[in-house]
């Protein structure tokens, strides 16, 4: 095991232990802590956050870490679009090779962005990563991150019946 996967291992557990206390779920205080604990793990991490599916097609951003975010993210524009419209993993080693990228921070230079959906396959949000370093994001990155977004969409499908409304 290296480094970056004991690193995810320690934080996946913090996470577990911080939100596993917890009677009441709430998403926002979920999404907060996640992003919190992911961005201050990892040093090529410089944006950390989420963006809910809250109307279709169209991602407004949640709980996040670092400079400011883009408020709203339609699926048609952006790797967030991408990964929302195509619901699957957008890993990109130089974000400056995609002509749509949506530049929050004129310094990131390459991103990850993970689909958060439930077992009913329902797309509730994207988990979105930026670094300022080239290539920052692997397949350990990938592996791990695609597992907690798995997990998440388990966990709010558990307290959200797919009759409610889009997340919060
Ligand atoms: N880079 C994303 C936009 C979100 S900001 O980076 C936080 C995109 O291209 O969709």
């Amino acid at each position: 095991m290296n480094d970056k996967q004991e690193t995810y291992d320690e934080v996946f557990s913090r996470i577990k232990g911080l939100i596993g206390e917890e009677d009441i779920l709430d998403w926002v205080g979920i999404m907060a802590t996640v992003a919190c604990e992911l961005h201050t793990a990892f040093s090529y991490y410089h944006w950390t956050g989420f963006y809910r599916v809250v109307q279709d097609d169209v991602l407004l951003v949640g709980p996040y870490q670092g400079s400011h975010g883009c408020l709203s993210i339609p699926f048609s524009r952006g790797v967030c679009g991408a990964a929302a419209r195509t619901r699957s993993t957008q890993l990109v080693r130089d974000v400056n090779a995609i002509e749509d990228h949506i530049a929050c921070s004129s310094t990131t230079q390459s991103e990850i962005v993970v689909p958060i959906i439930t077992p009913e396959d329902r797309l509730i949000a994207v988990l979105d990563v930026d670094s300022d370093d080239l290539a920052a994001f692997d397949a350990v990155d990938q592996q791990y991150l695609e597992a907690l977004c798995k997990k998440l969409g388990q966990l709010y499908a558990s307290r959200h019946p797919s009759s409610d409304p889009v997340m919060p």
